[in-house]
């Protein structure tokens, strides 16, 4: 017989708890618990007189036993979007996309139900007249079904039915199934529905991708536990200025994690950029503050700018602000500019940006971010074709990167022959005596 319990669940950060609390002792949220349902079947059934516990239904399989099949995928016609998915979409999959609202989303998805006829794309949030509208914007002529519903096990019975080849599901928020009493968008119906059409994905062997938008904190929203449930979660990134749209891969049971594509958001829906390194640095010039570096994702490395602006400060403890990179990363690569080399930043706001909306959370990078601080501080450029790599240490040091080969190359490509990385120097006092260029007068 399957029991029935009832936790409490953070709506905030899903943390689970036997009784009612004011207060989650996970993240500190008020008020946030709500009563969920939980059903637990066991597959104990019952004790045997001896007192030992009897399993049903449950068999062990010899790893030797396993077939060994490939996974078959479905290309979506979108290069960018196979390469981060590791080759295309893998049959049964769930897919997770999340990203800030109003990124393009359901742009991207709705070009991929494009590709691939016979979609079934179940829009929550919008109705069948503004897919309709969107579609006509990507100026295609689509053959794609649509499902205005929001009851998952409607729609897993949909699915069962019309058996179409690919399923998006806009947005997982949305969702709800009547066995529980909570909104949808709270964490149990997320979790809950989630878990529903992950099953079903297996079972009737369809991917599915689920759209989730992230909060505020930036983490995929409420539905954090998601994450684990999911066969792939991708991350539509970007600045919403800028028209760069970055799909990057965070995990991917059937491929690479650190494979990204790269998109420009244009009138007619998100564009590949098939030569990105080209366009980040389309408008670069060559001004004191602005530093060039190779950054390695998956098999691609990109060339991309980081430009950064230091000047005088009024304020009792200056700025510091970094978009792209890591705050605490900028902090501690300051930290080792001032001691190390020592130059005057403690009275100085700086700010640095990586162009085009990339994140860089590579320590590659480090070298660069120095150079285009340094650069600004002492208003010298940096030395022409040069681009920088390498991870900066406490000491000032220069540490090696991997796959520096590959990121030669494309500098080379791109026309940077002066890679300058711990091959070539030893550390930062050395790459700033190689890659400034003399005061100007
Ligand atoms: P959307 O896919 O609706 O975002 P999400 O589903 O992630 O919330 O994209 C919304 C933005 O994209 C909106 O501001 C308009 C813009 N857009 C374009 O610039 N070009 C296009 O062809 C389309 C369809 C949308
Ligand atoms: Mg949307």
């Amino acid at each position: 017989m399957a029991k029935v319990h009832t936790s409490y669940v953070c709506q905030q950060c899903g943390f689970i708890s036997a009784q009612n609390l004011g207060r989650c002792p996970e993240c500190g949220a008020w008020g946030s618990l709500v009563e969920t349902i939980e059903q637990k079947s066991s597959a104990i059934s019952r004790q045997s007189s001896a007192g030992k516990k009897v399993l049903k239904d449950v068999q062990l399989v010899n790893l030797r036993d396993v077939e060994r099949t490939d996974y078959a995928r479905i290309s979506t016609n979108i290069r960018e979007f196979d390469r981060v998915l590791g080759g295309g979409v893998v049959l049964g999959s769930v897919m997770l996309i999340a990203g800030d609202p109003g990124i393009g989303k359901s742009t991207l998805l709705s070009q991929l139900a494009i590709n691939i006829p016979k979609t079934l794309y179940v829009a929550g949030e919008e109705s069948a007249h503004q897919i309709k509208l969107r579609i006509d914007r990507l100026k295609k002529d689509a053959d794609l079904a649509i499902l205005n519903e929001v009851d998952v096990d409607v729609i897993i019975e949909v699915i069962r039915q019309v058996k179409p080849p690919l399923v998006i599901i806009d947005s997982i928020q949305t969702m709800e199934t009547q066995d529980l009493e909570s909104a949808a968008g709270a964490v149990g119906q997320v979790k809950e529905t989630a878990h529903r059409l992950q099953r079903a994905a297996k079972s009737l062997h369809i991917p599915i991708f689920i759209v989730g938008h992230v909060t505020k904190e930036g983490t995929v929203a409420g539905p954090r536990t998601l994450e684990h449930m999911v066969d792939v979660v991708l991350n539509l990134e970007g600045d919403p200025s800028s028209g760069f749209r970055i799909l990057r891969g965070i995990k991917n049971r059937f491929g690479p994690t650190d494979e990204i594509g790269v998109f420009e958001m244009e009138d007619y829906g998100l564009k590949e950029v098939t030569n990105p390194s080209k366009l980040f640095l389309d408008q670069k010039v060559n001004a004191p503050g602005s530093a060039v570096v190779v950054t390695v994702n998956g098999a691609r490395a990109l060339l991309v700018e980081i430009q950064a602006l230091v000047s005088k400060s009024f304020l009792p403890i200056p700025r510091r602000t970094g978009s792209g990179i890591d705050n605490n990363r900028l902090q501690l690569l300051v930290a080792v500019i001032s001691k190390r080399l020592s130059l005057p930043l403690f009275d100085q706001d700086i700010f640095v940006n990586v162009t085009g909306g990339m994140k860089l959370t590579e320590p590659a990078v480090d070298l660069g971010v120095c150079m285009a601080i340094i650069s600004s501080l002492k208003d010298r450029s940096i030395v022409s074709q040069a681009a920088f790599v390498g991870e900066v240490g406490l000491l000032g040091e220069l540490r090696n990167v991997r796959q520096l080969d590959k990121r030669l190359s494309e500098a080379k490509k791109l026309g940077f022959t002066q890679l300058i990385s711990s091959e070539s120097v030893k550390s930062l006092g050395e790459a700033v005596n190689k890659g400034l260029t003399a005061k100007e007068k």
